[in-house]
């Protein structure tokens, strides 16, 4: 490993050059005008992995936007692992609270500014300078490897089943492994066994057929806005529980142990309210800021729209209202069961003299990892060799459907070693991607890899 390392610290900012030239590549995902960029986006990591020795480096269309993939498969014997990542990034607005530009990407204060530098270029990135310091040292990468690059993720993966079920057997592992987390805190080695999933639905109220007069019609008929408004706040009840009949059905409750990992962790309430801005912490009565956020499912308005939203004053009676509705989901819940009861009950709910249609966006299952299994200890051990400093297990509350849908058609654990810091910035104005932990993760996965090398594969 002495020649790997000292290849990863001789390279340190090649490589950071290298992720910069991807990263200005605006591969929006969400946007239509933005699709050519995503296909550059898979050609240039294409290009960039084909400089590896890869024995296959190729780009799978789908309905939407293409994945890339490549392999290296050079050691016989010896254990595969899958490495997941996206290289789709999140919309830049509003693009002038960006100090510089987001496809502009900039070295600051030992930082990585740009969109996708963290969330998830830099994090795939990772991998793939993992796998060069492999290649141009020893000649080649100890465990084979499988890397599946996502262009999709960050619009709810809506493709990824359908991919995954054409690639089954390109696909094949002993272990799956998905840097697009963040760490605990700086410096602090964590391997995310925990996942949320996601439902998420729009919902669409009608009233009249055109806005009115609120003078002439006001006070005679249902408005749209009023009446969305009061269906959202009652969706929770004055102790933060959601109201949606059946909702908590399938939830595993925290066992006490869980609990117990989750406290013992340094987790500082006072610096993490500041580091939002908001004046009080707010969840579901009974449960900590770490449990609320990490192992409780929620409900969250994101947006509301509905009548005048110019300047001044109009004095109208709105014809139609919607808001987008998403829910973080938790073991066992599952997302079409949950878009199905939440779509019931706002019908229900809805008062006399408005319509209501509920659509149904996107959704991802929630993921446990299965942590007694040995591979975590080894993944442990590797990822503190990098740091100097002892792993901890945590959770995330965001979500990410590979995870989940590889692990059910595989039932291989999947290990979600994630390099990004809890203030980065992730899908706001200023990502960033801390450069010691860029580096040090280069170290991690290669460890990684030297590690699994030493284990038997998994009887497949
Ligand atoms: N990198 C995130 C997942 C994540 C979120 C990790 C928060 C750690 C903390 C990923 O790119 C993401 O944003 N996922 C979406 C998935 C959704 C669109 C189905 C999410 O969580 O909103
Ligand atoms: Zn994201």
């Amino acid at each position: 490993m002495d020649s790997v390392i000292a290849f990863i610290d001789a390279n340190r900012g090649r490589f950071v050059e290298e992720l910069t030239a991807w990263v200005r590549v605006p591969s929006i995902s969400s946007d239509a005008a933005h699709a050519v960029d995503v296909r550059r986006s898979a050609e240039h990591l294409a290009v960039e992995l084909r400089a590896l020795s890869a024995g296959r480096v190729e780009i799978w269309p789908t309905a939407g936007h293409p994945a890339v993939f490549a392999e290296w498969m050079q050691a016989p014997g010896k254990p595969t692992l899958l490495v997941y990542g996206h290289h789709d990034v999140q919309p830049v607005d509003p693009l002038p609270e960006w100090i510089t530009p987001p496809f502009e990407p900039a070295v600051r204060e030992g930082r990585l500014w740009g969109r996708g530098v963290v969330d998830d270029k830099g994090q795939v990135h990772i991998h793939a300078k993992a796998i060069e310091s492999f290649v141009r040292t020893v000649g080649r990468v100890p465990v084979n490897i499988k890397l599946i690059v996502e262009g999709e993720e960050e619009i709810g993966s809506v493709n990824l089943e359908t991919l995954l079920r054409e690639h089954a057997a390109d696909l094949a592992a002993d272990f799956v492994c998905v840097s697009d987390t963040a760490m605990f805190g700086r410096g602090i080695p964590s391997l995310c066994v925990g996942l949320r999933g996601l439902a998420y639905v729009e919902v669409f109220v009608d009233g009249p057929s055109t806005d009115l007069h609120s003078g002439s019609f006001g006070g005679g008929l249902m408005n749209p806005v009023n009446a969305l408004a009061k269906m959202i706040a009652s969706l929770h009840d004055e102790a933060g529980h959601i109201t949606v009949p059946g909702f908590y059905d399938a939830v595993l409750p925290l066992r006490d142990d869980e609990r117990r990992q989750i406290a013992s962790l340094p987790f500082h309430e006072d610096e993490w309210l500041r580091s939002t801005g908001a004046p009080a912490a707010w969840g579901e009565a009974g449960y900590s800021t770490l449990e609320r956020i990490w192992a409780r499912p929620t409900l969250d308005c994101c947006g509301i729209q509905g009548g005048f939203q110019g300047e001044g004053a109009k004095t109208i009676l709105p014809a139609r209202a919607s808001a987008k509705v998403s829910c973080r989901l938790v073991p066992d819940q599952e997302p079409e069961d949950i878009a199905r009861k939440l779509g019931d009950h706002l019908q229900r709910i809805a008062p006399p003299g408005v319509r209501v249609r509920v659509e149904t966006l996107h959704g991802g299952r929630p993921y446990l990892a299965p942590t007694d299994h040995p591979v975590y200890d080894v993944a442990k051990r590797a990822f503190s060799k990098a740091f100097g400093r002892e792993t901890v297990f945590m959770r995330e509350g965001g979500s990410i459907p590979f995870v989940r849908t590889i692990a059910d058609a595989t039932g291989k654990p999947c290990l979600l070693m994630g390099f990004g810091q809890p203030d980065e910035n992730a899908h706001a104005p200023n990502e960033w991607l801390d450069l010691e932990n860029y580096h040090l993760g280069i170290k991690s996965a290669a460890y990684l890899y030297d590690e699994l090398a030493r284990l038997p594969p998994e009887g497949r």
